[in-house]
């Protein structure tokens, strides 16, 4: 049997972790990203917050212990797919440090992505209207409203998705994959 090739950009599996507040930008970052290296010729799957609670951890709900459950299983599929060479891409709120660091000890190659947008512009931004919703409290243990969001102390990446735009922070994010010598070329 022919041997399959490597791709000339990467064999290395990792995981690229996007985490913050509700409308700071993960989803859009997390998108575009997979499609940038997706044209590279890379492996890349998205574990995208909104889709997982619909499927992998359907019936979730958002206290503490329930959001570390799910960022458990995330963290799970994550690193099946990192050690297999694969990039996975991460996108979920991740709001507890705690699970963060899970995860961090769990996958090699761990790339933690702080998207930093102040909460006032996430308000305002309101992508899903759920910001009303929670201030009107009709949605409960909403983070940045009526739960907690930890902010990352130590990330690989910070973006700042109030001051640059979508195709800026995926500049930086690739540029710093390039750095850690997870990609050879962007
Ligand atoms: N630099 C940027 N990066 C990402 N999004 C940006 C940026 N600048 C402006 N935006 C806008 O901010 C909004 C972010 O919405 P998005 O759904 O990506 O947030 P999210 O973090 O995935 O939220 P949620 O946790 O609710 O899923 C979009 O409307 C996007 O166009
Ligand atoms: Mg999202």
């Amino acid at each position: 049997m022919k041997k399959q090739s490597s791709s000339p950009h990467s064999s290395m599996g990792f995981t690229v972790w996007f985490t913050g507040l509700p409308g700071a930008g993960k989803s859009t970052l997390a998108k575009l990203l997979e499609s940038r290296l997706r044209v590279l010729g890379l492996p890349v799957e998205t574990l995208n917050g909104d889709e997982v609670r619909k499927r992998l951890t359907k019936g979730l709900g958002f206290s503490r212990e329930d959001r570390l459950e799910n960022i458990r299983r995330i963290t799970y599929v994550a690193n099946l797919i990192t050690r297999v060479g694969g990039i996975s891409i991460v996108a979920d709120i991740s709001p507890y440090a705690q699970s963060r660091d899970e995860a961090r000890k769990e996958i090699k190659n761990f790339v933690e992505v702080y998207v930093q947008c102040p909460l006032k512009t996430c308000i305002e931004r309101d992508p899903k209207g759920l910001y009303a919703k929670a201030q009107q409290g009709k949605v409960l243990h909403f983070t940045g409203i009526s739960d907690p969001y930890e902010e990352p102390l130590n990330p690989t990446i910070i973006v700042e998705t109030e001051k640059e735009n979508p195709e800026e922070s995926t500049k930086k994010v690739l540029l710093e994959l390039q750095n850690l010598n997870l990609i050879l070329s962007i």
